[in-house]
């Protein structure tokens, strides 16, 4: 396509332009001139000759036209060149100039206009800045064209990664939804919380994230109700640093490792897969912590029936400075006593994880 980057015409390596001009003398001038700067110059004394030769001649990359060539109206003829070769640039000459005449050109995508005489010295100065327009134009077009490209395939991961959590979640009738309340419960507190929108959504895809790892687990561990085995009780424990490992590759996952990686770390550094303590433990984390314990005492497991909202409360206070945060602790259950659960208005209206 003309005008593109990948089809930037450049002097003397093709790229025609395209002369409509019906007075003889000034179109074999227009011919002369562009000859003898390397240009290609292709001649038209009517309009009909000249869209003979656009719908054909695809290197055209500029067309100069005369006012005074055209019978219909010049805005039709530029309309009708945008329709058929979009990329390319248009330049009017004219007799007379008044912005009555020249501005719905400029304001319709005309390039330049230029006024009877001219020198060709001017000419050739318009078409040294067509060119650069030109391929500023394939440039600015090739980075959206990136950009858009990305952003599909960064969607596309995080579908494939939420489909993943789903499955997870579907492995075990145990932890039904589970990533789906953590991720909810999550997004709740962290608004609670007044974080900023960036935190907020990486935050919260990590809750959704969370247990990722334990794709890998055998549903016979996952699903044990009865004492897990020194080994099977490493495997569950692993799913951390196997979450961490299926991420790691991912660029854009980048800010969601914390919360996957050290949501079972404890407040008072008896958690795992590193032992970390207090702060060292990243904030997102100890966030995903609370919520991700919430969830497990409020919803129905196979040894005992969930907790009330006033006991899970009272539970997190228990273990406030032991295994979780407890300036977080606080908060959330500051969050739970004004309803900010039950009620998300309190939290205001929530975006979609991503
Ligand atoms: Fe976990
Ligand atoms: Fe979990």
């Amino acid at each position: 396509m003309p005008g593109t980057a990948a089809s930037q015409p450049e002097k003397g390596q093709g790229g025609s332009i395209l002369i409509l001009e019906k007075d003889p003398a000034l179109r074999q001038a227009f011919s002369r001139h562009l000859t003898r700067w390397g240009e290609h110059p292709i001649l038209a004394e009517s309009i009909e000759e000249a869209m003979e030769l656009l719908a054909k001649e695809d290197r055209i990359f500029l067309v100069f036209f005369s006012l005074a060539s055209i019978s219909s109206s010049g805005i039709d003829l530029m309309q009708t060149i945008q329709e058929i070769r979009p990329g390319v640039s248009m330049i009017l000459t004219t007799d007379y100039v008044d912005p009555a005449t020249t501005l719905p050109f400029i304001e319709r995508g005309a390039f330049d206009y230029l006024k009877k005489p001219f020198l060709f010295e001017e000419i050739e100065i318009l078409i040294r800045r067509v060119r650069e327009h030109q391929e500023l134009r394939g440039q600015a077009t090739a980075l959206r064209i990136l950009q858009e490209k990305k952003k599909v395939e960064r969607q596309n991961l995080i579908d494939f990664m939420i489909g993943l959590a789903n499955l997870i979640d579907a492995k075990s009738p145990y932890t039904k939804e589970h990533s789906d309340r953590v991720a909810r419960t999550t997004k709740v507190f962290t608004r609670f919380l007044g974080l900023s929108k960036k935190d907020y959504e990486d935050i919260s895809f990590g809750a959704k994230l969370h247990d990722i790892g334990k794709v890998g687990i055998p549903d016979s561990i996952l699903n044990s109700t009865g004492k897990l085995s020194k080994e099977e009780r490493q495997i569950m424990n692993d799913h951390p640093l196997a979450g961490a490992k299926i991420l790691k590759p991912i660029v854009v996952m980048k800010n969601i490792i914390p919360m996957v990686l050290y949501h079972h770390e404890n407040w008072d550094g008896t958690g795992y897969p590193e032992n970390l303590k207090g702060e060292e433990i990243p904030f997102g984390a100890r966030i995903v912590k609370i919520t991700d314990y919430f969830d497990a005492i409020t919803s129905h497991r196979p040894y005992r029936t969930p907790l009330s909202l006033d006991e899970a409360a009272q539970v997190l206070l228990s273990e406030r400075g032991r295994i979780l945060d407890p300036n977080l602790t606080d908060a959330f259950i500051k969050m739970i006593q004004q309803g900010g659960l039950e009620n998300p208005a309190v939290s205001g209206v929530l975006p979609a994880i991503g």
